[in-house]
């Protein structure tokens, strides 16, 4: 479950004045509903770490590229950042685990900060993977696709937060989720919702989905990558606020003209205009009328 009354206090994602009271648990700092998942049985996730503490999730496309979300990076140096590939147990010494530096970011030009739209960016390591048991690709939706239908079967993985180190997942976790119609889930979010956004829900009674730092990881549907972890409510697995994705099926096209164009601009620049950003918190949780919290 998550972590008590007094460990709240310790979260490094939840300084959470305006908020009146929270049911102990509501921030389970984890894949809600979920269990592990058989060691390196999916190779392609990836943990985006700072200061030596997993902060968001991510894909391994090509051997140089991770996809992952733009929000993550918001106030964030991408130079003092780390990419660990063909991990499980994330803490522990797994020879399995690559470690990467970060030698480029792209955001996507049109991400809003403030409304979550476009919240997709793509990393450039600084050497290539090496590909092999624990160190996979995952592929991206077929170009012009028919989006999924409500109903469909999709899961969701992560590490969560460790910044409560009482409360770390035994390893990577992973849990079963639905489609929810997108007209559905703009609803349930009052009309919040931009287009290349995705939703699931658990499709039963039980809360299951994503958390807060599984941020940037992704939503595989029939092998592929259909959505990023973008942001969900206040109550994690809360039905009442659907999780939302990033749609990678609407960003298909953006993220092969990165790929294979030409070589992206130094980070200096891109870091210069990260840290002009106005936003102040990397994992934003929304409540229903739309307030954001951090
Ligand atoms: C890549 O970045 C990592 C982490 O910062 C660093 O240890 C490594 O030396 C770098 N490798 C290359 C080839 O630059
Ligand atoms: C969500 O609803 C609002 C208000 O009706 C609408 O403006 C917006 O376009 C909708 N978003 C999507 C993705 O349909």
């Amino acid at each position: 479950m998550g972590p008590g009354a007094g460990e709240l206090g310790r979260l490094l994602l939840t300084v959470v004045l305006t908020l009146p009271t929270r049911p102990a648990g509501s921030w389970g700092a984890r894949i809600i509903g979920g269990h592990e998942v058989t060691p390196h049985s999916r190779p392609y996730m990836v943990s985006v770490k700072f200061e030596g503490q997993h902060h968001c999730g991510g894909f391994l496309l090509r051997a140089h590229w991770v996809v992952s979300a733009a929000h993550c990076f918001s106030h964030r140096d991408p130079r003092t950042g780390l990419v660990v590939l063909g991990a499980h147990i994330l803490h522990a010494p797994e020879l399995t685990q690559q470690v990467f530096g970060i030698s480029a970011l792209i955001r996507h030009p049109d991400y809003q900060p403030a409304t979550h739209a476009n919240d997709i960016c793509l990393l450039k390591l600084n050497r290539s993977a090496v590909l092999g048991p624990a160190v996979g690709l995952l592929k991206l939706p077929q170009r012009g696709a028919r989006p999924l239908k409500a109903g469909a079967r999709c899961q969701v993985a992560g590490w969560g937060s460790i910044s409560d180190f009482e409360d770390l997942p035994p390893g990577l976790m992973e849990a079963e989720v639905r489609v929810l119609g997108l007209d559905i889930c703009n609803s349930s979010w009052r009309g919040q919702l931009s287009p290349g956004m995705l939703c699931t829900q658990s499709g039963d009674r039980r809360r299951r989905g994503f958390c807060s730092a599984d941020s940037g990881g992704p939503l595989v549907c029939r092998n592929r990558a259909h959505g990023l972890v973008s942001f969900s409510g206040l109550w994690c697995g809360d039905p009442k606020t659907p999780d939302v994705y990033t749609q990678v099926s609407a960003f298909v096209s953006w993220i092969w003209d990165v790929v294979r164009g030409p070589r992206p601009s130094p980070l200096p620049k891109t870091t210069r205009s990260l840290q002009e950003s106005p936003e102040p918190q990397q994992h934003w949780v929304y409540k229903r009328d739309g307030k954001r919290f951090k």
